[in-house]
């Protein structure tokens, strides 16, 4: 079962952000590693489900040009805020995962820091076609998504799917097991993965 946009817009609406189980304040580390060491570089970027924005805005921060999108007006509301606050320019939008409204290979870069797990089954091929449509060819994506090792559930992945959703577009590069202690205080498994655009 996945959430909708009003499920998702009251969660932004009645928690604050230290709250909320993915929001932990700082960018995700791997990100920040693959950043620094120049596995992913400097240049547009398209990230699908933003949230109260604190990825995007490091990207911002460091020089890249920056779309976040996200299905709930909250949570745009707050990206935007905290943006102005941290005194950089981004391009943040309510717009639904499945309707990309970008050119063809517009983006140098697509980061999906918990997104693609809340893509319900029967959308998943939309969204991976998308993705691959808007990134540039040789273009960077960044997965980080549930694994199967926090128990059975339609979206918790183990390698080997991940492999066979993604491969047909994407040279997997990557795909590594991690933990982290959320928000809510739960040690959740993760799989993250980087893939180059074929
Ligand atoms: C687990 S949060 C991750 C937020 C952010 N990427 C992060 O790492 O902090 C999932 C986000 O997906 C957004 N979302 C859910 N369904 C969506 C959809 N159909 N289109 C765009 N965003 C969606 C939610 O509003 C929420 O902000």
């Amino acid at each position: 079962m996945s959430f909708e946009r009003d499920d998702w817009d009251s969660i932004y609406r009645r928690r604050s952000l230290d709250q909320l189980p993915w929001e932990r304040g700082k960018p995700r580390e791997m990100l920040v590693e693959l950043v620094e060491s120049g596995m992913i570089e400097k240049g547009r970027a398209l990230d699908t489900c933003c949230g109260a924005g604190t990825n995007g805005i490091y990207l911002a921060e460091i020089g890249f040009d920056v779309v976040g999108i996200d299905i709930s007006s909250k949570a745009i509301e707050i990206s935007r805020k905290k943006a102005e606050e941290a005194n950089v320019q981004m391009d943040l939008r309510v717009q639904d995962f499945l309707v990309l409204p970008f050119d063809d290979e517009e983006f140098d870069f697509v980061l999906d820091s918990g997104c693609f797990h809340h893509v319900a089954a029967e959308n998943r091929t939309t969204y991976i076609e998308g993705v691959h449509r808007v990134l540039k060819k040789g273009g960077k994506y960044f997965l980080l998504c549930f694994s199967h090792k926090n128990g059975p559930g339609w979206n918790q992945f183990t390698e080997q799917q991940i492999k066979q959703l993604f491969s047909k577009h994407f040279e997997i590069l990557f795909i590594k097991d991690v933990e982290f202690l959320e928000g809510d205080l739960v040690y959740r498994f993760f799989l993250n993965s980087l893939m180059v655009r074929i």
